[in-house]
C-alpha cells in the first residue's frame, strides 16, 4: 500500500496491520468523526511487518497526526518511539502513536481499555475472584496482563504456544505487577490451567475471522469463571459461544476496542468521544452485515 500526499487540512490518522481488512477501527473512529463534526479521515493501512518502520516513518509527511498499531506490530511500534507513556514503557508494546514534530510518540492505551471494559461487562471483581489465565504472550497479552494485575489479579496463569516468549514476558512484567504472581503452563495443558481459575483471557489471534480456531477444552474452569476474549471479529467467537453454552458469564473484544480508542481520538483530535450503547451497534451491524 502507499499512503497519499495529503493536500488539504483534513486531519489524517489510521490503524496499521496485517492483515488489516477485519479492522473495526476505521468505522468506529470514522463514527466519532462525524459525530463531533470534525475535517478528519481514519483509514486502513496494512503493511507487512519487514515495512512496518518505513511505512510509519513516511506518514507524518503525508499528513497524519498519529496511528493505532495492532496485530502484529504492538511490540515493533515500541522500538521505533522517541517517547512513551508509562503504560507502553511497563508493556513493551504500543497501540496507538502520535506523530509532533519529528518526534513519534508511543502509548499504550490497551491497559486502561481493558481495565474499563473489564469493569463494565464483568464488574469491578472480576479479577480477583480466583487465578487469572491469560492465553498469549504477545503485544495484546502484555497490556492484557497489566491490567488485570492494576485491577487486584492476585495469580496469573500464562500460556502461550512458544514457551520462550511466555518466559521473557513474566521477566521483563515482573517488576510491573505489584502483588501478582505469575505461573507458566505448557500451551495445551487447559485441565491444570484452567483448575480453580476466576477469569480467562484469550489474547490470541486465534478463533478471529481468518485464523485457525481455539482449540480448548473448558472442561476444568469452574462454573462461577468469566471467560473473556479480546477477538471481536466475530463477536461471538467459538471459544465465547462454548463459554456461554457452560453457562459461564462472557466479554467479548467490542468493549475494550472502544475504550481504548477514546484517549487514541482525544489526542490526534482533540475531541472526547464517548463509548455508548448507540456506537457498539453501529459495530455490530458492520461486523454482521
Ligand atoms: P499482538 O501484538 O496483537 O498480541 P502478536 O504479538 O503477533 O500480536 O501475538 C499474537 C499471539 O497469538 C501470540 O501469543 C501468538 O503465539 P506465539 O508467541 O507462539 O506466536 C499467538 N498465536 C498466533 N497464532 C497462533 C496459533 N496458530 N496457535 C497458538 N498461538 C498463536
Amino acid at each position: 500500500m502507499s499512503p497519499e500526499k495529503n493536500t488539504t487540512k483534513t486531519l489524517r490518522a489510521g490503524v496499521v496491520g496485517w492483515p488489516i481488512a477485519q479492522s473495526l477501527s476505521p468505522t468506529m473512529h470514522s463514527y466519532w468523526i462525524s459525530e463531533h463534526g470534525l475535517d478528519a479521515e481514519y483509514v486502513p493501512l496494512g503493511v507487512a511487518p519487514e515495512e512496518f518502520s518505513t511505512l510509519i516513518k513516511s506518514l507524518p509527511e503525508k499528513g497524519y497526526v498519529g496511528v493505532n498499531v495492532t496485530i502484529p506490530h504492538k511490540q515493533a511500534a515500541h522500538r521505533l518511539c522517541s517517547t512513551l507513556d508509562v503504560d507502553a514503557r511497563a508493556a513493551g508494546a504500543v497501540n496507538v502513536l502520535i506523530f509532533e514534530n519529528d518526534k513519534i510518540h508511543g502509548r499504550n492505551t490497551d491497559v486502561l481499555g481493558f481495565c474499563a471494559a473489564l469493569e463494565d461487562a464483568l464488574g469491578a471483581d472480576a479479577a480477583r475472584t480466583g487465578p487469572v489465565v491469560v492465553l498469549g504472550a504477545g503485544g495484546a497479552a502484555r497490556a492484557v496482563i497489566l491490567a488485570l494485575a492494576r485491577s487486584g489479579a492476585a495469580e496469573i496463569r500464562v500460556l502461550n504456544r512458544t514457551r520462550t516468549r511466555a518466559e521473557e514476558l513474566t521477566e521483563e512484567l515482573a517488576q510491573e505487577l505489584g502483588g501478582a504472581e505469575f505461573k507458566i503452563f505448557e500451551w495445551g495443558d487447559w485441565q491444570n490451567a484452567l483448575a480453580g481459575a476466576g477469569l480467562l483471557v484469550n489474547t490470541t489471534s486465534l478463533g478471529m475471522v481468518g485464523k485457525d480456531t481455539l482449540d480448548i477444552s473448558l472442561e476444568s474452569l469452574p462454573q462461577k469463571a468469566c471467560v473473556v476474549d479480546i477477538v471481536y471479529n466475530p463477536i461471538e467467537t467459538g471459544l465465547l459461544a462454548e463459554a456461554k453454552a457452560r453457562g459461564h458469564r462472557t466479554m467479548d473484544g467490542l468493549g475494550m476496542l472502544m475504550h481504548q480508542a477514546v484517549p487514541a481520538f482525544e489526542a490526534w483530535f482533540g475531541a472526547t468521544p464517548a463509548v455508548t450503547a448507540e456506537l457498539r451497534r453501529a459495530l455490530e451491524q458492520e461486523l454482521n452485515g
